[in-house]
């Protein structure tokens, strides 16, 4: 499988002829003098990434791996490292390669920086359901500000994954299933974590992972194939990328899947046609956790020599733990199978990063012991972290206004394990978040006094030992606790049932073929109802579920997500109307697992129509509806939308605008969603596709008239050869407060 001389040649004359991007020509000057003193061997190393593998403070390594990599760092063979943390670790590991190596180039840290570093925020699928693009900027700012005050100068996020399927276990990690709102929030936390200079010594270099497709993983299992169609590809999964490169981004992580029988590791078309000659990046490319060896797994590279070739001949800037550039790549750059072209330009795109981070000037600029010291837990980040876990909640139902809970002489029982779990909210790629460290649900309602808490567990949700590395076992059988609940259920005005996932249930390798309420939490739920209906169920949980029955039997449910460090202050205030809910939901939530992948923006079977007969496209044993449709959210009050209008008079800029009337009570806010439908296109368009959303406050009685704009930006697509296109026609306007109630009008493009 020998990459053909043409194909290699073509690689060659884009990076010579390709203009490069960087704002800042002295940066370019000192990356080509730096680049022009390098060996081959040292230039290598620049693409090496080494996991962290030895105690640091500790003696140094003697043998094996470790030993090997211990040299490699004094030698210059090393670029960058990952999963040190802490001033003094990353000081010693920095010491070791710039004081030991002839050209003394610094390593750049990264990290896993999902949704905080120490003080935790909601996991990025809740923080979606804000739908607060200043919010997500700020969790993410707050997130560097911490990681950058321990030695780290690289955040392997945002991950700007779309997933229609909440079998897959990274769904937490991302902002679900639109590639509107995901390029938004992508773009929001590239601004988040890199702010408006990356050589301040509190911004890190953002990664935008995982390139590309990974969110659609064959039937939701993680690692599993993606196969999909040129047009899924150019309109839903590849725009939060180009997005996240439009915002800036420094880095992109390339993905373990196979596209389409290529693997993205190995895929030239994703990294060098679309990426860095279509888009012009000009940062790196590095892999996922040896996704380069994965490719000999996959039947594409026969061995970890191919592996070099063809991953870096792709566009793999950096190789992460498959050994394959260490090992190989002189070889191949002596033998002329890879031209020392593609290497230099690898090369160029990692110092170019570095120097941008100020990495040169001070190796050790993110090592300052008082920032650490000072900035991890700052009780501003804990501030901001509670407001984002209040702006993630979404109100699913509250049928005869359950909620909010009355502050008087109530007696509520708290049923459910996770209403005295201090680890779950933390969530999944927790980054330095201590384990249970979360404000319970249960030490959140203690601030509130009035009523009489009463707890019962009911039953555990897990037994034996919780790891992120391991497979949680979940507790199927043992319901010893249940006559408590039931009794104390019996003794109360008022039940909240705290139900849902473990923290660890999801996230990388947690795929559920069963989205029901793990264990025995769906039959507790039913017994407590037999004994008080009145149950308001908060849900914790890092992916849409199955709660067919809660809503048809419970009277309020209120989703939680995992909300991190403040998740039960967070709770709390929403249970109590201190604050109004406001959050949309990010992924619709589907009625049974046989109807994944179900989302909103999807095409127009021929056959939509129900009929008498059965031949129309439809299950015979369910809706095709989803429980609960993607933006869909309630608030303690009502709105009401009307007189939507639309002006087309100047056809590049058509003007929408809609009435939005607080119908209720209480202030609220909303969020306003825009969608339209291109009627008749020579690509097939979805019957749905948001192209705005703003979010307002309203107070009791209060109108507010909102405007939107459309442009050439949101009303076009791309075609199937992956070309950006606008085609006159009928369009469809549907504004509501979710994406299935909307209002509607129409407009014509000339
Ligand atoms: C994950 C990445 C992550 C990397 C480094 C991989 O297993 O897929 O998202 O950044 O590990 O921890």
């Amino acid at each position: 499988m020998k990459i053909k001389l043409f194909t290699l040649l073509l690689i060659i004359l884009s990076i010579y002829l390709h203009p490069i991007n960087a704002q800042n020509s002295d940066i370019e000057n000192k990356v080509n003098e730096l680049l022009s003193k390098m060996t081959l061997d040292e230039k290598i190393g620049q693409m090496n990434q080494y996991n962290g593998f030895w105690e640091v403070t500790g003696p140094e390594p003697v043998g094996g791996n470790a030993k090997m990599k211990y040299e490699h760092l004094k030698s210059g063979r090393v670029g960058s490292m990952f999963n040190i943390t802490g001033v003094e670790n990353v000081r010693k590991i920095q010491k070791i390669a710039v004081e030991n190596s002839r050209l003394g180039i610094p390593l750049i840290f990264g990290y896993d920086v999902i949704h905080g570093y120490k003080t935790i925020s909601p996991i990025p699928l809740a923080e979606a359901a804000s739908w607060d693009l200043k919010a997500i900027e700020l969790s993410s700012r707050i997130a560097a500000i911490e990681a950058s005050a321990v030695g780290l100068n690289w955040s392997f996020g945002p991950m700007v994954d779309i997933s229609r399927d909440p079998r897959w276990g990274r769904v937490m990690e991302g902002a679900g299933e639109d590639p509107y709102l995901g390029s938004k929030i992508g773009a929001a936390r590239v601004k988040g974590f890199q702010g408006n200079d990356l050589a301040a010594s509190n911004t890190v270099a953002a990664c935008a992972k995982h390139f590309a497709a990974y969110g659609f993983s064959e039937a939701g299992r993680d690692y599993n194939i993606v196969d999909i169609g040129t047009s899924t590809l150019y309109n839903v999964a590849l725009p939060p990328f180009k997005a996240a490169v439009d915002a800036g981004v420094r880095t992109l992580m390339n993905s373990f899947n196979l596209l389409n029988g290529i693997p993205a590791t190995g895929s030239s078309f994703l990294q060098r046609d679309i990426l860095k000659d279509g888009w012009a990046f000009d940062g790196f490319v590095v892999s996922d956790w040896a996704s380069g060896r994965e490719m000999i797994a996959h039947g594409y590279a026969s061995d970890l020599k191919q592996v070099a070739e063809f991953s870096l001949t792709a566009g793999s800037d950096m190789d992460m733990e498959s050994y394959a550039y260490i090992s190989h790549l002189k070889e191949l750059v002596e033998a002329g199978t890879v031209p020392i072209s593609i290497v230099d330009d690898a090369v160029k795109r990692i110092l170019r990063v570095k120097f941008e981070l100020g990495l040169f000037d001070d190796p050790y600029k993110y090592c300052n012991a008082e920032r650490e010291k000072t900035l991890l837990n700052h009780p501003d980040h804990h501030k901001a972290a509670l407001d984002m876990a209040k702006k993630s909640i979404v109100l699913l139902k509250n049928k005869g206004n359950l909620l909010p809970l009355k502050k008087e002489k109530q007696k509520i029982a708290v049923i459910g394990a996770l209403a005295n779990d201090k680890n779950s909210p933390i969530g999944s790629w927790r980054a330095m978040g201590e384990d249970n460290s979360a404000v319970s649900v249960l030490e959140g309602l203690s601030a509130y006094p009035e009523n009489t808490i009463k707890y019962a567990k009911g039953a555990d949700l897990t037994q034996g030992r919780t790891s992120v590395l391991f497979e949680l076992k979940i507790n199927e059988t043992d319901k010893s606790g249940f006559a408590e609940a039931i009794e104390l259920a019996k003794k109360s005005d008022l039940v909240i049932m705290v139900l849902g996932e473990h923290g660890f249930q999801t996230g990388e390798g947690r795929s559920r073929a069963n989205l029901d309420l793990p264990g025995v939490q769906q039959e507790l739920l039913e017994a407590v109802y037999q004994a008080n209906k009145n149950i308001v169920l908060v849900l914790m949980n890092g992916r849409p579920l199955i709660l067919n029955w809660a809503e048809e039997h419970v009277p309020a449910i209120l989703e939680t997500w995992h909300l991190g460090s403040q998740s039960g202050n967070a709770i709390a205030q929403v249970l109590y109307g201190d604050y109004n809910p406001s959050g949309k939901l990010p992924m619709s939530f589907p009625r049974s697992v046989g109807q994944i992948p179900i989302y909103y923006n999807h095409y127009s079977t021929g056959r939509p129509n129900p009929s008498n007969l059965v031949y129309w496209s439809h299950y015979n044993d369910e809706s095709n509806e989803p429980l609960y449709p993607f933006g869909f959210g309630l608030s303690y009050t009502n709105f009401k939308y009307s007189d939507l209008k639309i002006d087309g008079s100047d056809q590049k800029n058509i003007k929408v605008q809609v009435n939005i009337k607080n119908t209720g009570t209480v202030k609220g806010e909303e969020v306003v969603q825009l969608y339209i439908h291109d009627k008749f296109a020579s690509v097939t368009r979805p019957v749905k596709e948001l192209k705005g959303f703003e979010k307002i406050e309203l107070m009791p009685g209060e109108t507010k008239n909102i405007k939107f704009l459309l442009t050439d930006k949101e009303l076009g697509f791309y075609n199937n050869k992956g070309e950006y296109l606008v085609e006159p026609g009928e369009f469809e306007i549907m504004v509501g407060t979710n994406s299935k109630d909307v209002i509607r009008a129409a407009f014509e493009l000339q």
